[in-house]
């Protein structure tokens, strides 16, 4: 991350306070940042996740967010969280190995796991958590992570962890995985084939339906992360493996409890042996404080609203679609999204940034996304519908988004 200061000792380049030498770094690292055009502030948000929200002290149309089903302020998942909080108090006390394993968190899993008919499922803090949990779990040094390019950094971050050997194959592309395992699974102990469900910048539905059978072929294990295909992807809101009929070949199915489900934390979903094997060698669940009651009390509420009102996830795809064909009617080409998770792709940085602050002076929040989070030189705004946007503001949102990319 470092610029010049690794061709020095610190001694050398820095002649100060300890205070003044880690300023100096910050100043240092953050100057290649801004140089780069990759700077990046928190915007300050106020109320409820909602489809109107106020950003930075502006009341817009929020277009930026994960809670894609509205979840995060029903009365009934509000409620069972200040149930929690009241009965349980706010924190779980411990890492679930010691005193955090509360009735509640088994209670959750044992619904996911009936929820997505596995055999079992376990709760972790994030989706992120569950990532660099799970990988190094299942593989070591004498193993290899066969990993999508452009899988999301939880799961790269896990293969580091994993000290296996990682390969990556072209995007989405079957026939490039099966290239990659014929070469290393005669190298290799273990093989785990990891991939996002949905892809979280370009909404596009990995091919689990042409991969899965691949990996089936060579004898590899299969992760699937749909930390934004579960509650809004397939018929009963299973997510992206349930959507193209290969459920039962996930071996492991990451979700998130803090996207569609309007909580927090993330959970693996798949055999007994799995659970089993979690609970006693995945570092990120172990040595961790266990989920908090209200957390866990609000996704339980949420699971049971995705179950029973399946007109969120068919609205929030129906609005995706008239996303997609406004923006299309104005040139604008979404691919590959077929989901959620819309793409402009407008390439450069300030260009893209300029775009974004335009919209949120005209009442629309799209975030801006640049490297490292997307390919350089492929900066884009991310725009995000939910169930409950009126097809009005959906409508608006394209006309302003055509509008300013012309104009920027
Ligand atoms: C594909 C994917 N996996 C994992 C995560 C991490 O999940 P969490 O936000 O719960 O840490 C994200 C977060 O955006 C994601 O997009």
């Amino acid at each position: 991350m470092g610029g010049s200061r690794v061709d020095g000792t610190a001694a050398e380049i820095f002649d100060g306070t300890a205070a003044e030498i880690l300023d100096g770094t910050a100043a240092e690292i953050l100057d290649g940042i801004r140089e780069r055009g990759t700077y990046r502030r928190m915007r300050i948000l106020d109320g409820a996740q909602a489809p109107r929200m106020e950003v930075d002290g502006k009341d817009v149309w929020l277009f930026a967010g994960s809670n894609y089903l509205d979840l995060a302020r029903h009365p009934e998942v509000s409620e069972a969280a200040a149930r929690a909080a009241r009965d349980y108090g706010c924190a779980a006390g411990g890492s679930r190995l010691i005193t955090g394993n509360l009735s509640l968190h088994e209670a959750l899993e044992a619904e996911l796991a009936g929820f997505l008919g596995t055999e079992s499922a376990l709760a972790f803090n994030t989706g992120y958590m569950a990532n660099v949990g799970v990988i190094p779990a299942l593989t070591d040094r004498p193993d290899v992570v066969v990993s999508d390019a452009l899988n999301h950094a939880s799961i790269v971050d896990g293969c580091r962890l994993s000290r296996a050997s990682v390969r990556v194959f072209a995007h989405g592309n079957a026939d490039a995985l099966d290239e990659v395992l014929r070469e290393v699974v005669p190298a290799h102990r273990r093989v785990l084939v990891a991939l996002d469900g949905v892809y979280s910048m370009d909404g596009d539905v990995a091919p689990l339906d042409a991969m899965i059978p691949v990996a089936r072929r060579h004898g590899a294990m299969v992760l699937v992360d749909d930390a934004h295909g579960t509650g809004t992807l397939g018929a009963s809101g299973r997510g992206s493996a349930e959507l193209l009929g290969v459920e039962a070949d996930v071996d492991v199915l990451m979700g998130t409890l803090g996207k569609s489900f309007g909580s927090f934390g993330a959970f693996v979903a798949g055999s007994a042996a799995l659970r089993d094997l979690l609970v006693n060698t995945a570092r990120s669940f172990i040595f961790s404080c266990a989920l908090a009651p209200p957390q866990v009390e609000a996704a339980r509420a949420a699971l049971r609203l995705v179950e029973r009102e399946p007109w969120r996830r068919e609205r929030l795809q129906a609005n995706a679609a008239r996303l997609r064909a406004a923006l299309g009617a104005h040139g604008i080409d979404c691919a590959p999204s077929t989901t959620h998770i819309v793409p402009v792709v407008i390439g450069d940085n300030a260009r893209t940034m300029a775009v974004c602050e335009r919209l949120l002076e005209r009442g629309f929040y799209a975030q801006g996304i640049r490297h490292p989070s997307v390919p350089a030189d492929t900066a884009r705004l991310r725009i995000t519908p939910m169930a409950t946007h009126p097809v009005e503001a959906i409508d608006a949102l394209a006309d302003a988004v055509a509008e300013e990319i012309a104009a920027a």
